[in-house]
């Protein structure tokens, strides 16, 4: 069931993105791996308000989570993380759907993400989610300090992009 994150989720949340994550080093990105997951205070922030959902299992446990932040207006997902044991049963796309619907209710009309470009679990998902890649000169002021960001701290080893998904209000 996808529901808002209350406070005691933050501890699942925070074991979910360093056992998802574990995934990166079969791919030789082990630095991605081993870093280390957001701290419980961050996640608080976005728990605190009402931009952390999780979906959990039938025995009610936390088996997934996303972060949304709102940049320039925009709706942006900051995280998608799905435990590995519940990968490939659509748990990150129904996440994805739900808050893209919240979105849509908001009246936002559009929600962007950055990603891995080559990772096959990453741009290309998003792809077949409806998302874009957003060519770095059509930049918002927020995407472009996010992906300062990413840069300043080493992701950009490997490809990046942010992207985009129009979304029908
Ligand atoms: C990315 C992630 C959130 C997807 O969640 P999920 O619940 O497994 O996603 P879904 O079941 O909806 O779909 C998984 C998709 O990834 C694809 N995929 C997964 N592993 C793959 C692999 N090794 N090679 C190719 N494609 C892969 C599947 O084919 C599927 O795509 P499809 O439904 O279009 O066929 C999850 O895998 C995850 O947490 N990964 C590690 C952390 C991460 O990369 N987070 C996103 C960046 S913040």
């Amino acid at each position: 069931m996808i529901r808002l994150a209350q406070e005691d989720d933050i501890r699942s949340m925070m074991s979910i993105e360093r056992a998802a994550d574990a995934v990166f080093r079969d791919i030789g990105m082990a630095a991605i791996a081993d870093a280390e997951p957001m701290p419980a205070d961050a996640l608080h922030g976005y728990q605190r308000s009402d931009r952390a959902w999780v979906d959990t299992d039938d025995l009610g446990r936390v088996v997934a989570y996303l972060l949304l932040e709102v940049l320039d207006g925009v709706p942006h997902i900051e995280q998608v993380s799905v435990h590995p044991s519940y990968a490939g049963q659509g748990k990150g796309r129904q996440l994805i759907e739900a808050v893209a619907e919240w979105a849509g209710l908001q009246g936002f009309s559009s929600l962007t993400l950055t990603t891995f470009t080559e990772v096959p679990w990453n741009a290309p998902y998003y792809a077949r989610l409806g998302f874009e890649a957003v060519p770095a000169s059509q930049l918002s002021p927020g995407l472009r300090h996010v992906r300062a960001h990413e840069t300043a701290i080493g992701l950009d080893e490997w490809p990046r992009t942010a992207m985009r998904r129009a979304l029908s209000n």
